[in-house]
């Protein structure tokens, strides 16, 4: 039982504290400085946790000698063994251009329980609870995909919304939505929060998909598994190197269809709290001596919650 309520509210404090961090760049359109104050709040924080932990997702690999890097062990080294997908500060660009979007989130899982992956693009695909896992693919044909979910959910096409990151690679898939006469949301970053969307009808999102980052895909999942929500993911890997990396992490089928299970084994733990406004989350706030901080939490075997922070003002 290492994932337990102790560790929960520590780790709530992680995030919290890399949101807080981040706040005094919110709007100063330097993402490079607000990345760097998040990743080093989350790194002392869990530094200074009993726990060995290692780093399964990260801001990049040994070789690129960031802060966080994949492998990275952290912690005291005298507590539970626990891998740790981190993304300090998700949405770069918002926080930069002070937009609406920006979280600082990471998932744990007892050690070999989260999928190790590398900094590559990932096809992802989410689907709320409501709907039979059997109904939907991620490789079905989009319209099958979207039929499927309007039977389930007694709706017309035009009453579904599909998140997707607007991006050129996604012109064909954006097309046909509206052909079928299907909404859309269209994210400019950020697809944590919009895989996160399926979770609840109070977000109106029927269906996620499309290509993003790998990592993102990682710690998306360890919430939707918390949720019950379907995810499949499917890792690009185009070049040679990519797939030297790959390979050196354990993957020999470059085609693989993940399912959430493959991902996410056993029980997790998820947090992330809100920098700028989401949907999920309100932004970190400053008031008189205090900073005050929303994280949403997911723990598989025991909760999903936002949690209200206070932390003084250093
Ligand atoms: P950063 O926070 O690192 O800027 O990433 C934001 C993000 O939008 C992710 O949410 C998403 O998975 C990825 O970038 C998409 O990558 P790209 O901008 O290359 O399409």
């Amino acid at each position: 039982m290492s994932l337990n309520k102790d560790l929960i509210k520590k780790l709530v404090k992680v995030t919290s504290r890399a949101a807080i961090n981040c706040y005094r760049y919110i709007g100063k359109e330097n993402k490079r400085l607000a990345d760097k104050a998040a990743t080093d709040s989350m790194r002392n924080d869990l530094n200074d946790m009993e726990i060995s932990g290692e780093v399964v997702i990260g801001e990049g690999e040994l070789d690129e000698a960031p802060m966080l890097y994949i492998g990275e062990k952290l912690g005291k080294g005298n507590g539970p063994n626990l891998d740790i997908a981190v993304d300090p500060l998700e949405g770069t660009n918002f926080v930069a251009k002070n937009l609406p979007g920006a979280i600082s989130v990471l998932a744990v899982s007892e050690k070999g329980n989260l999928f190790n992956a590398p900094e590559t693009y990932m096809n992802k695909f989410a689907v709320s609870k409501d709907v039979p896992f059997d109904a939907t693919d991620i490789d079905f044909p989009l319209k099958k995909n979207i039929s499927n979910i309007a039977d389930a959910k007694n709706k017309n096409f035009n009453e579904l919304t599909v998140c997707i990151l607007d991006r050129p690679r996604h012109t064909n898939i954006i097309d046909e939505l509206k052909t079928l006469g299907v909404n859309l949301k269209l994210i400019s970053d950020g697809d944590i929060c919009g895989a996160l969307m399926v979770s609840d009808n109070k977000y109106n999102i029927d269906l996620f998909l499309g290509i993003g980052g790998g990592p993102e895909g990682v710690i998306s999942a360890a919430a939707l598994d918390a949720y019950g929500c379907k995810f499949q993911g499917r890792f690009i890997f185009e070049t040679e190197s990519d797939k030297d990396r790959a390979k050196k992490m354990g993957i020999n089928d470059y085609k693989k269809k993940y399912e959430i299970s493959e991902i996410v084994k056993g029980d997790s733990i998820f947090c992330a709290t809100g920098i700028t406004k989401t949907e999920i989350t309100a932004a970190v706030k400053k008031e008189n001596t205090k900073f005050i901080t929303e994280t949403l939490v997911t723990h598989k075997e025991s909760t999903i919650e936002i949690v209200k922070s206070e932390e003084a003002i250093a």
